[in-house]
């Protein structure tokens, strides 16, 4: 799995901001090399010494307080002329309907495909090389999309919607981050960016768009079974099983093709499917999943039924 290392850009909009970064960087090390140098310079070249008159007191000296006055305010100004583009490139004006829309949640998120209709959680598809624009809204508290390798941070704010621009160079995995703090599972709300040749991207929205696998033995019909009749169908939704279209925790209808459960804390295995219906709250204590004391039969066939669900 790739980092999340904000000075490995990969994408033309992370990249201005580490050019910025650096240039900027540079340029202050000078100015505190050039003044600390100054002063240690005049700690020891100007210390007094024993016998020696006052120096003369120059006090208001215009030349000198005009010098001092210019040059910040030509560092400002040079700053400034810099952030301008960077801030462009960055992060251009965004057109007037969004490619995919992040939804925060405690503790996941939400990745809508308005114009195919793929809807999914925790993990996004992006074509690489291709600029997607993203809104992002909320759902509850504020919570902040954060991708350091392809794009800058932004909050996600409820009733608000935001926009920033998703990009990838080429084809890779990227992990991302909520970064505004948000409630007990703040540290756990973690995002994949897969990008993907357009060919491969396009393949897995229309696998994204079939219904769910019907169960074929009779431990997932089981399972089926039990997702419909307990709890879980309230809040989790499975495209092609009747009732089963709440939209308040993630989406299940292809959960085994994701590649993490709970928001980043476990692999997305089918022994960790298991664990995770087990006890979410052992798991990831303070997420909106309640522990439904399943029995051990009960574990294996709902957790069989979901790892079917490619
Ligand atoms: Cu969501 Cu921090």
């Amino acid at each position: 799995m790739s980092s999340s290392n904000a000075l490995d850009p990969q994408s033309p909009l992370a990249r201005a901001i580490y050019d910025l970064g650096i240039v900027s960087g540079i340029i202050l090390a000078l100015i505190f090399v050039i003044v600390t140098g100054g002063v240690v310079y005049a700690i020891f070249h100007f210390r007094a010494r024993a016998g020696e008159p006052d120096p003369n007191q120059i006090a208001g000296n215009r030349k000198v307080e005009v010098t001092w006055t210019v040059i910040p305010f030509l560092i400002v100004v040079l700053l400034f002329a810099l952030t301008l583009p960077a801030m462009n490139r960055a992060d251009p004006p965004p057109p007037p309907s969004a490619d995919v829309v992040v939804t925060g949640h405690q503790f996941w998120w939400q990745a809508d495909y308005p114009a195919s209709g793929v809807t999914t959680a925790n993990e996004i598809h992006i074509p690489a090389g291709k600029p997607l624009s993203v809104r992002l809204e909320s759902k509850d508290v504020l919570h902040e999309f954060w991708v350091p390798k392809l794009t800058r941070k932004m909050t996600n704010v409820p009733g608000q919607p935001n926009h920033i621009w998703l990009q990838a160079d080429k084809p890779g995995t990227y992990i991302g981050q909520c970064s505004e703090f948000c409630g007990t599972q703040h540290a756990w709300m973690r995002i994949v960016v897969v990008a993907e040749e357009p060919t491969q991207f396009e393949q897995w929205q229309q696998t994204q768009l079939r219904p769910a696998q019907a169960p074929t033995s009779s431990a997932t019909t089981k399972g089926l079974e039990l997702f419909r009749t307990s709890t879980c169908i309230n809040c989790h939704a499975i495209n092609g099983v009747p009732g089963a279209n709440s939209r308040v925790a993630p989406d299940l209808t292809h959960v085994a093709s994701r590649r993490q459960l709970g928001a980043g804390i476990l692999e997305n295995t089918p022994s960790n499917m298991r664990a995770w219906l087990k006890s979410p709250q052992h798991i990831k204590p303070g997420a909106l999943m309640p522990d439904y004391s399943l029995t051990d039969e009960q574990l294996d066939q709902l957790s069989e039924y979901l790892s079917t669900l490619r």
